[in-house]
């Protein structure tokens, strides 16, 4: 079984979100998770969860206790309304909400202590991978990691493969989830991300030490994320 998770980022309106789950065909023996903006959660959990399909957060506050943190969303909210996954760390809040390794081992923690799995992304910039740096620059993102006990799940995201339609080859995918799971003394799962789409979704999830993959853009399409599903 793989995990073939959907991110649909700040896109799609309750009819939009409604057709997805009509059009979708979950006839797959693969996990699927599928992460919607945070407004539609509740409503999509109550609609839409079933044994192999799990809706997810896309984001989560640092901060585990309720407090003064408007337009927060904590784990104890995501946990009330039956959510069950959510990511951590996408490059996309990294970048523009400013977090930094730190804050997302944060929520991690938060997210555990609520019994939601987390799934935390991580990858390196072009620069970074053009000087030859990428495995030392994840090795930082993971390092917090790396005494923890539980299973983890990573979404290895290279950000110059998000949405550019550039994938990084065979080699340097398996390169790199190995380099991950080679971190750890216990089983950790590597997802793929960026320019996956059916056409080499197979290719991608019959790599070694490859447990999955993180959609953005081919998810919106109904159709194209069960082609990947069912891959
Ligand atoms: P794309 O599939 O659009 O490249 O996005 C990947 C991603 O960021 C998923 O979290």
């Amino acid at each position: 079984m793989k995990i073939i998770a959907a991110n649909f980022k700040m896109n799609g309106d309750r009819e939009f979100i409604d057709n997805w789950f009509q059009n979708f065909n979950a006839d797959t023996e693969n996990l699927v998770i599928v992460g919607l903006p945070p407004i539609y959660l509740e409503s999509s959990v109550q609609n839409f969860n079933k044994s192999n399909i799990k809706i997810a957060g896309q984001n989560v506050s640092k901060f585990n206790n309720p407090g003064a943190y408007t337009g927060q969303m904590s784990s104890a909210m995501l946990n009330d309304v039956g959510v069950e996954f959510c990511i951590v760390g996408h490059s996309e809040a990294r970048e523009h909400l400013c977090e930094d390794n730190e804050s997302v081992y944060e929520k991690y923690n938060c997210l555990k202590s609520f019994s939601i799995t987390p799934i935390v992304c991580i990858g390196e910039s072009l620069e970074v991978r053009e000087a030859n740096n990428h495995l030392h620059f994840i090795s930082d993102q993971i390092e917090k990691f790396s005494t923890n006990e539980d299973k983890i799940i990573f979404a290895y995201e290279p950000i110059w493969a998000i949405g550019s339609g550039l994938v990084p080859t065979q080699e340097e995918i398996e390169e790199m989830s190995s380099h991950i799971k080679s971190y750890f003394s216990q089983q950790v799962t590597v997802l793929y991300g960026g320019s996956v789409n059916s056409k080499n979704s197979s290719e991608i999830l019959n790599m070694n030490n490859i447990d999955g993959v993180l959609v953005g853009g081919a998810s919106l399409n109904a159709e194209e994320f069960a082609n990947i599903a069912q891959s």
